[in-house]
C-alpha cells in the first residue's frame, strides 16, 4: 500500500540535506549518537535509514553499518553517497540473519511503519544477545494532535494550546509538509511500550530531549515532540 514516501523522496532529500532538520540538528542527533558512543559495536543495522545520513553518521562509530529502507529513491541516494550496505526491505520482514547486529537502530520510523508489533519483533530476533535497540520516535501526545491540524491552535483569546484528539485509537493520517504527503501513524504511548516488553527487550535509557539551539528553540521547547530510548537484548 502507498505510504507517500516515493513520491515525496526529492523534496525529503532536500528537507535533509546536509545537517538534517530541525528535530534532528537540534534535537536527536547529539543524544542518538552519545548512546552509540557508550557501545562498542561491530555490526550497526539502521531501519528505515531513509536518504542514509545517519547511517553516515554512525560510520566512526562501527565496523560496518548497514540501512534498510523500502523506498528505493531515497536508497539510490544514500547509495550515491557512501559505500555503506544498504538493503531494500521493510522492518516486518528484515532480511537478516538471527542474532546478526549489535545495535539496532531506529530513528523517527516507528510512525511510518505499518505493522509496527511485527518489526519490533524482528529488530529483536536480528540483534545479537546483549544488543541495544535504539529508537527515536515522535511522542504520541504530538502524534495524537495531527488530525487536529498539526500541533498548535489559538483559542479565542488568542493563546496557542496543543489540541489533542482520539489518543487512545491507532489510527493514521496524511501529513504534508515542505512539498510531501506522508502516511503517519498515531499509537499511544503504551502500544510501543507493551511491544517492546512483550519482546523480552529490557529498557535501558529514557529521555525526552529539548531543543539545544535553532531559531524555534524556545516554541519547540514548550511541548514533548521526541523522546528517545534504549533498550536491551538480554544476554543469556
Ligand atoms: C521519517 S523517515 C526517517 C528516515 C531516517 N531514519 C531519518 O531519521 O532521517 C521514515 C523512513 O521510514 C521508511 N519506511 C516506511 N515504511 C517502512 C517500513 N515498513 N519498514 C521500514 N522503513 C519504512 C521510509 O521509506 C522513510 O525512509
Amino acid at each position: 500500500m502507498d505510504n507517500g514516501w516515493q513520491a515525496s523522496a526529492d523534496a525529503w532529500i532536500t528537507l535533509m540535506g546536509v545537517s538534517g532538520d530541525f528535530s534532528r540538528q537540534h534535537v536527536l542527533d547529539h543524544p542518538m549518537l552519545n548512546r552509540v558512543r557508550l557501545r562498542p559495536s561491530p555490526r550497526i543495522l539502521d531501519v528505515g535509514c531513509g536518504e542514509g545520513r545517519f547511517c553516515r553518521m554512525l560510520a566512526p562509530f562501527a565496523g560496518n553499518v548497514t540501512g534498510l529502507d523500502p523506498t528505493d529513491a531515497l536508497l539510490r541516494h544514500a547509495e550515491d553517497l557512501s559505500d555503506q550496505r544498504f538493503v531494500k526491505g521493510t522492518a516486518e520482514a528484515l532480511p537478516f540473519e538471527d542474532a546478526s547486529f549489535d545495535i539496532v537502530v531506529s530513528y523517527l520510523t516507528l510512525i511510518d511503519i505499518p505493522d509496527t508489533k511485527r518489526a519490533i519483533a524482528e529488530m529483536t530476533r536480528v540483534l545479537a544477545p546483549g544488543g541495544h535497540l535504539l529508537i527515536a520516535n515522535l511522542n504520541s501526545w504530538i502524534t495524537a494532535s495531527q488530525s487536529k491540524g498539526g500541533g498548535w491552535t489559538r483559542d479565542q483569546d488568542g493563546a496557542a494550546n496543543m489540541c489533542i484528539d482520539r489518543y487512545f485509537e491507532e489510527h493514521h493520517h496524511w501529513g504534508e509538509w515542505n512539498g510531501m504527503r506522508i502516511k503517519n501513524w498515531h499509537r499511544p504511548q503504551a502500544f510501543y511500550m507493551q511491544a517492546l516488553l512483550n519482546a523480552g527487550l529490557q529498557l535501558t535509557h529514557f529521555d525526552e530531549p529539548m531543543a539545544t539551539g535553532g531559531e524555534r528553540a524556545d516554541s519547540y521547547n514548550r511541548a514533548p515532540y521526541l523522546y528517545l530510548m534504549e533498550w536491551q537484548k538480554p544476554a543469556g
